[in-house]
């Protein structure tokens, strides 16, 4: 029994937001600099009011559109999200109430930027395990509300979006094999180091980041759990047809692609358009894959991810 990805679907709020309009909304930065460290030229910042539920919602409709599976009929629902709406209940919940689905097992996956990956993998468990047979997963972030717009070394990097898949219980190959690790003495690399107490916010409610610290660990690690989950499923990593990775900065896709040996031309880049969205990342450029043809029913992809924790995590499967 495997879990088969039986329908993908994205939502981004807005309008993209260009380099040069954060420059005119007074961040000091410059396109170049960005374009040039990062490959980022735009990303969609939601408006005030608008949350990582709504988000995940708007995708999750979509994913199971294409899916043709009925939102009563879904047995599991997990949001991968460090921006949820409130502290409780669960996103995952919240959106639940949207899709007008009662009694599936519900809950969000904190993971950050691998929340996605991490969230994938527990679906194939419940699903391979045979307890589960439908689940929705979804990746949905609103990562503008922990942005420090004094920072640019930060606030120029992320965007907002939300990107799900429907997963099937099926015969059929799906995922092939997933890993996923955390090495939680990284933390303070990134982090948002702030807290609710007492009615006040404790500590930084803003994200912060050793950009260069990320840097090293993301380019190691990425490159390590791909080749973890080829060497898992017994698939050389030259039989991946799409690498779909988490979308932070394309000098880390380049050299994450070059370790493994392939190509750029088999690697799903959005990051130019998105940002980095964090748990959305990876889901939003899996559809847009598909949404642009590039991606068909039978085709290895690799998917994975690295973020905040520290965590990492891979995905390979069959589409
Ligand atoms: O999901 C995982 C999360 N994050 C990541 O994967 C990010 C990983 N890290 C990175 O992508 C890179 O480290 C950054 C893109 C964040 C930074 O690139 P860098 O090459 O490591 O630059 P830096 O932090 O060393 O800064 C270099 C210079 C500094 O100026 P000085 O001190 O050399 O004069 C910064 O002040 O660039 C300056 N700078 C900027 N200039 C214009 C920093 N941010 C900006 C900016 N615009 N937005």
């Amino acid at each position: 029994m495997y879990a088969r990805i039986a329908g993908v679907g994205s939502f981004l709020p807005g309008q993209p937001v260009s380099n040069e309009d954060l420059v005119r909304r007074g961040v000091d930065t410059n396109d170049d600099w960005i374009i040039t460290r990062t490959g980022i030229r735009a990303r969609h910042l939601a408006d005030e009011g608008c949350t990582s539920s709504y988000l995940g919602y708007e995708a999750a409709k979509r994913a199971l559109d294409s899916a043709d599976v009925e939102a009563a009929d879904l047995d599991l629902i997990i949001v991968a999200t460090s921006t949820p709406d409130f502290i409780f209940p669960s996103t995952a919940c919240l959106i639940q109430e949207k899709l007008g689905n009662r009694g599936a097992m519900a809950f969000d996956i904190q993971a950050v930027c691998s929340g996605f990956v991490y969230a994938l993998g527990v679906a194939d468990k419940f699903i391979r395990s045979g307890s589960h047979r439908k689940a929705l997963v979804i990746g949905a972030e609103v990562f503008s509300r922990i942005l420090d717009w004094e920072d640019r070394a930060t606030c120029v990097l992320f965007g907002d979006g939300a990107g799900a898949v429907v997963l099937e219980a099926s015969e059929r190959p799906g995922i092939l094999a997933t890993a996923a690790h955390a090495d939680g003495s990284y933390n303070r690399i990134l982090s948002v180091p702030g807290s609710v107490c007492g009615g006040k916010v404790i500590g930084d409610p803003f994200l912060r980041m050793d950009g260069q610290a990320v840097f090293k660990f993301a380019v190691k690690v990425l490159s390590e759990v791909a080749t973890e989950c080829c060497a898992i499923a017994e698939i050389a990593s030259s039989k991946i047809d799409w690498l779909i990775p988490h979308q932070a900065n394309i000098r880390i896709i380049e050299s994450t692609a070059k370790k493994l040996g392939l190509v750029m031309d088999k690697v799903v880049v959005t990051v130019e358009k998105h940002g980095n969205t964090s748990a959305a990342s990876i889901p939003l450029a899996l559809d847009a894959a598909i949404q642009d043809g590039r991606l068909q029913r039978g085709q290895k992809i690799m998917l994975e991810g690295v973020g905040g924790g520290f965590t990492w995590g891979a995905v390979l499967a069959e589409y």
